[in-house]
């Protein structure tokens, strides 16, 4: 991160002297415009408390001109021309959508994940954002949670990796740049393990997890310079995070040397009274600010509160001026007292615009995840004549945006017919919805029907609505919604008389529970939430002129009852065995998920073999090259994927089954093969030891590396960690 020159330093420090109470908690306070609503309390901002010095910051506001007013208010007509912090969810795209975070993710793919943020960047800040509340780092391990579609899934390496990949994009190589944004980790920490998947309920994680699954993302963000850290609105063990010190200024501040901004989440100061903490907005703000919290989204409990804080002496000067001057210190990094108008007053050019919807168009194909492909249903034939698109999600451009769509309008997607109608002019591509996303009308299956008779295949568009994922959209009930299964068994039958293909596509935030439809459909991609070039980004993989290549980020369950099901569990003492009694496992559903980790098909016909490791024996200075050999066998060019897991065969703290440490991707022509390398620095096969220390304990590790996380897929080797 930039490091403040000494300019900026002597600046603030002449402003903290001219500022008022008042005026230093304006700085400390983030108010919401309402042009777009996140939250359940709408503030709604005055530009006499800008003027005044009441309000330092705001989120939720759109638009270049719009945000240039305020901006003007705030250093042309406050006293001490302090500008704006103007703070915005741009969670995957501003304008331009790109595919959901998980779908994203999906891609494996550092350079591409760092793409995407740095064009939403650029987007954003051409519309005077400066601050984007992303990227989002909770790791999950539970499709219940709704929020599981914004973060990393489920490995806590790949939120590492998704960590430095986003905060690079975001902000640049220099935060003040005209195209750079503060990037905001959120939520730290632990929000990804809410009881049951249930929304803002409690989480209560051991020490260990905490450590092990949680933490690693957000240090990895603070390693990379990342501006600013948002706390969890759930508490953890009983501690709100919101007032978690321990959490806030121990383990963040000290011990990972986070020297940011902390921004509180929307709302989430004053709902410490709710948590049944705070008695009040007094005890509420001077709890928050006590933690570490720098700034207070939306509640106004540091206006209101902090100053009979102060006089009760619950909170101290010093610890308000310690807030003001780091959020003063973002806004000089950010290059806001140099010029406040320089993000917002170039407009994009058109070239950009349609250049990024390239991009996203390129993202989305390679975020669609092929996870069934029974006899070769796809790709579609060549010389399809007639194609059927059934279902609510077929012709749903705004639904395509799935959750978080900010300032993107809901007719900029394009829907699945029209990417058909598009990618096959010379075919007739019919349409029928059948039944809607959600509620019981079932009146238009009959028609849905017809429509398939005669078709050369069907494809059925199939998910939830772009709601039903994001905040506040949890799910019980993770299958799909409505009658759309009605719709389906029934397609499904009638195309099946026929022996016409039926292809499944799922639009989802999260892996829904099909394992009926996975069964039975002749093949089931998941499209997730594709972003503004949907129907064009799928016609590329239903046509095949570009082969599937994501890899699913997260385990789908077979049942509800499996969750939370992840690939890193640990062995037990009486480990799965399908027959044997006394085991870890259900009498009535089998261990395995629907989909492993990892798992995506492609139009190739991949083997790997010949795994080799070098060095055989190394010490944590080392870094080991694993080779292995992939083929593809198809006629057709494709991309694999090949996942590195480790599993330390004995340890003093039971170990994972599987531990991820790498990944590797390597296109190939039909018939051809290579040989694709890892690296492996033995240090990151360190572990937290029974005190939590971290080490590197010597013995045998095995290596296994394949295209998932399915045990049988996966190549083994052994390397010797011996001590230094
Ligand atoms: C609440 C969400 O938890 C957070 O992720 C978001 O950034 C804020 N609202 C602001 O909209």
């Amino acid at each position: 991160m930039r490091t403040l020159k000494l300019r900026d330093e002597r600046h603030i420090e002449t402003l903290l002297g001219r500022m008022t109470l008042t005026e230093k908690l304006g700085q400390l306070t983030m108010m919401a415009a309402s042009h777009t609503v996140t939250g359940p309390v709408i503030t709604g901002h005055s530009t006499d408390d800008i003027r005044a010095g009441r309000i330092g910051n705001l989120l939720n506001l759109i638009g270049a001109a719009a945000a240039r007013e305020m901006q003007r208010i705030a250093v042309e007509e406050s006293r001490l021309a302090i500008p704006l912090l103007i703070g915005l969810d741009v969670i995957h795209g501003h304008r331009t959508l790109f595919p959901v975070p998980l779908a994203e993710v999906a891609l494996f793919d550092s350079e591409a994940w760092a793409l995407t943020a740095r064009e939403a960047a650029r987007e954003a800040a051409a519309d005077g954002i400066n601050m984007a509340f992303a990227p989002m780092l909770d790791v999950s391990r539970d499709p219940r949670w709704g929020r599981i579609v914004e973060g990393p899934g489920e490995s806590p390496w790949v939120g590492r990796k998704l960590a430095e990949a986003k905060v690079r994009g975001f902000q640049g190589a220099d935060l003040a740049a005209a195209d750079s944004v503060a990037a905001v980790a959120k939520h730290f920490c632990g929000y990804g393990a809410v009881t049951a998947g249930r929304e803002y309920a409690s989480v209560d994680v051991s020490e260990r997890t905490l450590l092990e699954v949680h933490v690693p993302p957000f240090a990895a963000a603070v390693s990379c310079g990342v501006a600013a850290v948002m706390p969890a609105f759930t508490d953890l063990a009983g501690i709100p995070m919101t007032a978690n010190a321990h959490m806030l200024r121990g383990r963040l501040r000290r011990e990972l040397g986070f020297e940011g901004v902390l921004v509180s989440d929307y709302n989430s100061i004053a709902e410490l009274i709710q948590h049944g903490v705070a008695a009040d907005l007094v005890e509420a703000a001077a709890l928050a600010l006590r933690a570490g919290v720098d700034v207070d989204m939306v509640s106004g409990a540091y206006l209101q509160g902090l100053p009979p804080a102060l006089e009760r002496g619950l909170v101290s000067l010093a610890e308000i001026d310690e807030s003001v001057r780091r959020v003063l210190a973002l806004k000089a990094r950010l290059g806001l007292f140099e010029d406040p108008y320089r993000r917002g007053t170039v407009a994009e050019s058109a070239a950009t615009v349609t250049e990024r919807r390239r991009l996203a168009r390129d993202i989305a194909a390679r975020s669609i995840v092929l996870l069934t492909n029974r006899d070769d249903a796809l790709p579609l034939a060549a010389g399809v004549r007639r194609l059927a698109l059934i279902g609510p999600l077929a012709d749903a451009p705004a639904e395509m945006r799935g959750p978080w769509w900010c300032a993107a309008q809901p007719d900029a997607q394009v829907s699945v017919l029209a990417g058909m109608r598009a990618a096959l002019p010379r075919s007739q591509v019919l349409h029928a919805s059948g039944v809607d996303i959600a509620g019981d009308d079932d009146s238009g299956i009959a028609a849905a029907l017809e429509v398939c008779d005669g078709a050369d295949a069907v494809v059925l568009c199939l998910g939830e609505a772009a709601t039903m994922s994001g905040e506040a959209a949890s799910r019980a009930h993770p299958g799909l919604p409505g009658r759309q299964r009605e719709l389906a068994e029934a397609v499904l039958q009638r195309a099946g008389a026929r022996a016409i293909p039926v292809i499944g596509v799922l639009f989802c935030g999260r892996p829904l529970v099909v394992p009926w439809l996975a069964q039975r459909a002749g093949a089931l991609l998941a499209a997730w939430f594709p972003g503004c070039e949907a129907g064009h980004a799928l016609a590329e993989i239903l046509t095949g002129r570009t082969s599937p290549s994501g890899r699913t980020p997260v385990t789908w369950p077979r049942a509800v009852g499996q969750i939370p099901i992840y690939f890193g569990h640990r062995n037990t003492g009486r480990p799965t065995d399908p027959t044997g009694p006394f085991a870890s496992r259900y009498i009535d559903e089998s261990n395995e998920p629907l989909f492993p980790f990892g798992h995506g098909l492609t139009y190739g016909r991949f083997t790997l073999s010949n795994l080799r490791l070098a060095p055989e024996r190394a010490a944590a200075s080392a870094t080991v090259e694993i080779r292995v050999d992939v083929a593809n066998e198809s006629g057709r060019r494709a991309e694999e994927t090949v996942f590195l897991f480790a599993r330390r065969l004995q340890s003093r703290v039971a170990p994972p089954v599987l531990e991820l440490h790498g990944v590797g991707k390597i296109a190939l022509d039909p018939g051809t093969r290579a040989t694709l390398t890892l690296h492996l620095p033995v240090a990151e096969l360190s572990s937290l030891g029974p005190d939590l220390a971290p080490a590197l304990e010597p013995g045998v590790v095995e290596i296994l590396v394949g295209p998932s996380a399915e045990r049988a897929s996966l190549l083994t080797g052994h390397l010797q960690v011996v001590a230094a």
